[in-house]
């Protein structure tokens, strides 16, 4: 196991204000406040049974808090921060559990002054704002109505994005911490498949679901108490499709070209990582899964050693493409020139999404605004990186992630007899390979100053995959 333990300094929250402030850009004077209201509980349908809470991002930026049913306010005139508890009648203490006292959460969290729900109201009467910024207009139902009319939902936003982008030295703590325990937990599924099947050389009975348990468990052993995504557990055809979270199938453990794709990675203090492992289910690659599995591994080397500030995204995704495309040509997958199989988008039969993201307190973290995105995306969250229109930064976290593909809708498409495209198929080859399913080969990796530091560490070569495996 680790010997590490996470970061114990409380998160300096306030910084991350300051710095929302500083993209603000608003007059020194002005009597501004920022309004922001967390995450609250929801139940399950026609029940009384919660949902499982997890705090919204923004919030937890502002204030590190974790729990539902808080608000902040920050008063730029004073730099002052009012974290505002929600009130817990008795009876739901009763069921709940005593509420932290105001003087555990000064303690707990980078915050000046506590305040009930009623003295917010007071309090935001009393500072009389010209203006109030907020996320969304929809989310101010606690404010008093008299102060709705000085809303603005449109400064905010963009500022609070565009300073998530940009990690602070705590952040890549939490960060490195969590994609050190997550590749603990992938290395922990390859073992366990290795000692099901391959040690035995015989077929074995597993599903997919007994190994989601044994990567939350190992993550949650080491403080990792939840996923940063649902974990991605494809075993055999369905590792080709890109979000398969059903996770409840038997692992195909008589198909020797079979492999099983684990896209997972686990969460702490709302930090994650994103991760994706693809390994055999016998504990040795066939030679077909091997190739194929090679390929993405080449393609996923050249954009690492490519990597670092100034370095635009689009040019790693391209550089990807090139790889991937005259691979398959290599191996007959493909058929006819390069460049032009790349000019018509032909390779997207194999390989259907972008090459990466940024990753923080979201897995398809938010980051920049119109200074870096195609003004067509900016309404949307979980950019990806390959609309980026300004180049990387040292301090930015993102995915690095290739892939390939067998995915029986994308083939069948291309490759029908209607399709204009037929001829640049190899569809004998293509039925050699189909049943490898897919491979997917994603690390989570920090941008330094002068290049890359990998947060992940689990093994992916074929000869450490299968040493792993085979132990
Ligand atoms: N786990 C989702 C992704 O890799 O983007
Ligand atoms: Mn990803
Ligand atoms: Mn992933």
């Amino acid at each position: 196991m680790p010997s590490f333990m996470p970061p114990q300094d409380k998160i300096k929250t306030r910084y991350h204000y300051l710095r929302v402030k500083k993209y603000l850009d608003l007059p020194p004077k002005s009597n501004t406040v920022i309004y922001h209201r967390g995450g609250v509980t929801h139940r399950r349908d026609d029940t009384d049974v919660e949902l499982d809470f997890r705090q919204e991002s923004n919030f937890f930026y502002l204030t590190g808090v974790e729990s539902a049913g808080y608000h902040v306010i920050f008063q730029f005139s004073t730099d002052t921060i009012y974290l505002v508890r929600p009130t817990v009648p008795l009876e739901e203490q009763l069921w709940k559990g005593i509420p932290p006292t105001d003087q555990q959460l000064l303690e707990k969290y980078d915050v000046d002054i506590v305040l009930t729900e009623n003295e917010m109201n007071a309090k935001l009467q009393e500072i009389n704002p010209d203006i109030i910024l907020t996320m969304d207009s929809t989310n101010v139902a606690a404010l008093p109505p008299t102060i709705l009319p000085k809303i603005d939902a449109s400064l905010l936003g963009p500022a609070i994005h565009e300073a998530r982008l940009i990690k602070f030295p705590w952040e890549k703590d939490l960060l490195r911490y969590t994609a050190h325990i997550s590749s603990h937990a992938h290395i922990s599924l390859m073992s366990a498949v290795g000692r099901r099947g391959s040690r035995h050389g015989r077929p074995f009975l597993m599903n997919e679901s007994e190994l989601e348990a044994e990567f939350r468990y190992v993550c949650a052993k080491s403080g990792l108490n939840r996923q940063c995504y649902i974990p991605i557990i494809a075993s055999g055809e369905r590792a080709s499709v890109l979000h398969y979270t059903d996770n409840n199938k038997w692992i195909p453990s008589d198909n020797r070209h079979a492999l099983i794709l684990v896209d997972a990675g686990g969460e702490l203090t709302c930090y994650g990582s994103d991760i994706t492992r693809t390994f055999p289910v016998t504990g040795k690659f066939s030679s077909e899964a091997r190739t194929i599995y090679n390929i993405v591994l080449k393609a996923q080397k050249a954009v690492l050693d490519q990597v670092r500030p100034g370095v635009f995204w689009r040019d790693m995704h391209t550089l990807v493409v090139k790889i991937l495309t005259q691979e398959l040509i290599n191996i007959g997958i493909l058929v006819g020139d390069a460049e032009e199989i790349i000019q018509l988008g032909i390779y997207r039969a194999f390989y259907f999404h972008g090459t990466g993201h940024s990753i923080g307190l979201d897995c398809h973290d938010v980051g920049g605004t119109d200074i870096g995105i195609l003004s067509a995306m900016k309404t949307r969250k979980g950019y990806p990186l390959e609309l980026f229109t300004r180049p990387l930064q040292a301090n930015m976290v993102i995915t690095v992630e290739p892939g390939l593909y067998f995915n029986d809708v994308s083939i069948d498409m291309w490759t029908a007899a209607s399709s204009p495209y037929k001829k640049y198929f190899g569809t004998e080859k293509i039925e050699k390979y189909r049943k490898v399913g897919g491979v997917r080969i994603e690390d989570t990796i920090l941008i330094t100053e002068i290049g890359i530091e990998n947060l992940t560490i689990a093994p992916k070569e074929v000869n450490d995959i299968e040493a792993i495996m085979g132990f």
